[in-house]
């Protein structure tokens, strides 16, 4: 069988962790770009060099030339400029809009036929974008958002419950911006609903609440303790797992930044829902009953998305 391959675009912290994490888990050939002279060609040797130590056999290249991305089976672009402490995910429309142009293009170009995972920010926007520049298929791009939520989101109530991160399970809805939606609803440990979990004075509505609004500004946070730049390490592992989704065909459920038409009552839109990956790329939106509360609030994250466009 043919080995697969990976083009990751931008080289930065997010590029760079998705490389080694790709090495690690061999999902193919792996090509790294930027338009940063030096930059891929030496993380791709660095990381090249960690294969003997570690004990992967992966190929790993770095390029700024799009043409080397040809023929790649998923591409994940993390290229563009993360905010800064005091900027929300919105402010840097305007700059990375222009690097999505260039990406789209280099995609229509040389990768046609790929599996596509944005992760640059103002996220919903930012992959709307992208499928428009590139002219995929719309269950070909995707965005990078929910997974990550949901995994600051579990990480939270695990710690409020005192119980491993493994038998949480959690999704968020909605923009990946200040108005996102964490789902207290559908969110279990090991198949026990949070809401019940506080009926039986587990913990507090007002200690889960706090939780939802520390998962919504959990980018944020992190870009204050790191003040030069955003998380890299779980938005990398997010990507990572909805690539090997599709490399693997397997129909995995998970809340993504899909190309929504009609669900939810949304009209033709990137925003985060739960969906299924496989093969085909994005080949399921599930539209979940929510209660009044979610709904009123994915409405309104709807409607900051939509502001953006
Ligand atoms: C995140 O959620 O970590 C990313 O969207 C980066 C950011 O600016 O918050």
């Amino acid at each position: 069988m043919a080995r697969k391959k990976i083009a990751l675009i931008g080289a930065g912290n997010i590029g760079g962790t998705l490389a080694h994490l790709a090495a690690q888990k061999e999902l193919g050939d792996i090509v790294l770009f930027d338009i940063a002279e030096g930059v891929p060609q030496g993380k791709a040797l660095d990381l090249s060099q960690c294969g003997p130590v570690e004990g992967f056999d992966a190929s790993i290249t770095g390029t700024n030339d799009y043409a080397d991305i040809a023929g790649a089976d998923v591409v994940i672009v993390t290229a563009g400029v993360p905010r800064k402490p005091g900027m929300s995910r919105d402010d840097l429309l305007g700059i990375n809009l222009k690097v999505m142009k260039a990406v789209g293009e280099g995609l229509k170009q040389y990768a046609p036929d790929a599996f596509v995972i944005c992760i640059t920010n103002p996220l919903d926007a930012m992959v709307w974008a992208l499928r428009e520049f590139s002219g995929l298929p719309h269950n070909k791009v995707v965005g990078m958002a929910g997974v990550l939520d949901s995994a600051r989101f579990s990480t939270f109530l695990a710690w409020e419950f005192g119980v491993s991160v493994r038998d949480v399970n959690t999704f968020v809805l909605g923009g990946h911006g200040d108005t996102m939606v964490p789902v207290v609803q559908y969110s279990t440990v090991n198949g026990i609903p949070v809401p019940d979990l506080i009926k039986m004075g587990l913990s507090t509505q007002e200690k889960i609440d706090a939780i939802v609004q520390r998962t919504r500004s959990g980018g944020g946070e992190i870009v204050g303790l790191l003040k030069t730049g955003s998380a890299f390490y779980a938005p990398a592992a997010s990507a990572i797992a909805m690539a090997e989704a599709y490399l693997n065909d397997q129909k995995r459920i998970l809340p993504v930044a899909a190309y929504v038409d009609g669900q939810y009552g949304v009209d033709g839109l990137y925003v985060g829902v739960p969906a299924m990956i496989g093969a085909e790329g994005i080949e399921k939106v599930i539209e979940i009953e929510l209660d009044a509360e979610a709904k009123a609030n994915l409405q309104v994250s709807v409607d900051a998305v939509k502001e953006l466009l």
